[in-house]
């Protein structure tokens, strides 16, 4: 048998590459490790029990809300309060943060999207969490809206765990992306895609081509040029599935700005920043078309940014079209 190592295993061995580490970074992975076991347990029972459907209730955008939304959200946030080694928590699905008064002094806070992709939860297509950890800002004592305006370049760790036709979480503690498969029939976690770098080859794009009458120029002329080369065209609309198929295979996934949205859908803090460190430590790049997603300023938790995410050659391109067509508007 192939000598297996387990993402518990994995995370203590990772633990010497910090010097001053502590283990509280390698609980809190290993916590949403627990937490995504269970989600995963209930995603593959939908369609059985009675979970599948909506809620009744809407989240802080606007959205219906699943059930298996509220079960994901509500599972990730007393997995990480057990553990004592998070203050704070901000969910896609919540208003606002949530303080753990239990753990008020710890150094963590953590950003998630409990169910990425809620869309596709009836129809029995991937699905998956998107998480992020950052270092809290504020001094000890309850955790501050401060925590989690940061930088998507201060993230310690983020990755994602994906309900695909296996479940596998993928992370980066910003030294290289590892991914490892769930083996149900032992309940770990165990790697199976180590050092994870985007292939040389760029010929799939991603995006939600019923919104093409409503992107800007420039990402018309370069959606236009990859039909025209023959790229394979792919769209989940799991943007936390899209975005694994690109890591592993190349090309780019796009969700742009339009007419009627200009910061497009995606939340800045919820799935981009943690999808971009991962891309960028796998060799490659994200923007909103023009900046760095990682350097873009959080000013609200539910900040909505357009993206232009994979294989750098075709963000680089994408984004040298948006810039001349403004140049050619004027703007
Ligand atoms: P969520 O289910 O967390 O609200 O996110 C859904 C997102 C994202 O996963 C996906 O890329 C995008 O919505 C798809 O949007 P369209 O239906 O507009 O293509
Ligand atoms: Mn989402
Ligand atoms: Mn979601």
């Amino acid at each position: 048998m192939k000598n297996l190592i387990t993402l518990d295993e994995f995370i203590l061995r990772r633990q010497k590459d910090f010097p001053f580490a502590t283990g509280e970074l390698s609980g809190l992975l290993r916590d949403i490790g627990l937490a995504s076991k269970i989600i995963s347990r209930e995603v593959n029972k939908a369609g059985l029990a009675d979970i599948t459907g909506v809620a009744g209730n809407e989240n802080a955008s606007g959205e219906e809300q699943q059930k298996l939304d509220v079960m994901a959200d509500n599972l990730l946030i007393s997995c990480l309060k057990n553990s004592g080694e998070c203050c704070g928590i901000a969910s896609e699905e919540n208003d606002t943060y949530v303080t753990i008064s239990e753990s008020k002094n710890a150094k963590y806070v953590v950003i998630f999207d409990p169910l990425d992709g809620s869309s596709n939860i009836d129809v029995n297509v991937s699905i998956g969490t998107i998480f992020a950890i950052y270092r809290r800002q504020s001094a000890a004592g309850e955790c501050q809206l401060e925590d989690f305006l940061q930088s998507g370049t201060n993230q310690v760790a983020s990755g994602y765990v994906l309900y695909g036709s296996s479940t596998m979480l993928v992370y980066t503690t910003g030294k290289g992306v590892n991914g490892f498969t769930l083996d149900p029939s032992i309940g770990e976690f165990c790697l199976s895609h180590p050092d994870i770098k985007l292939p040389e080859k760029a010929d799939i794009y991603s995006v939600n081509h019923s919104q093409y009458r409503d992107f800007e120029p420039g990402v018309q002329k370069f959606i236009d040029e990859c039909i025209d080369n023959g790229f394979k065209f792919r769209y989940i609309g799991s943007m936390v599935a899209d975005v694994h198929r690109t890591l592993l295979k190349g090309g780019i996934f796009m969700y742009p700005g339009t007419t009627k949205s200009t910061n497009g859908k995606l939340r800045l803090l919820y799935e981009c920043n943690p999808l971009s460190l991962l891309m960028e430590q796998a060799g490659g790049k994200s923007t909103n078309g023009s900046q760095r997603i990682l350097e873009l300023e959080a000013t609200e938790l539910h900040q909505r940014t357009a993206i232009f995410i994979g294989s750098s050659c075709l963000v680089e391109k994408v984004d040298a079209y948006i810039k001349d067509s403004s140049k050619v508007a004027g703007l």
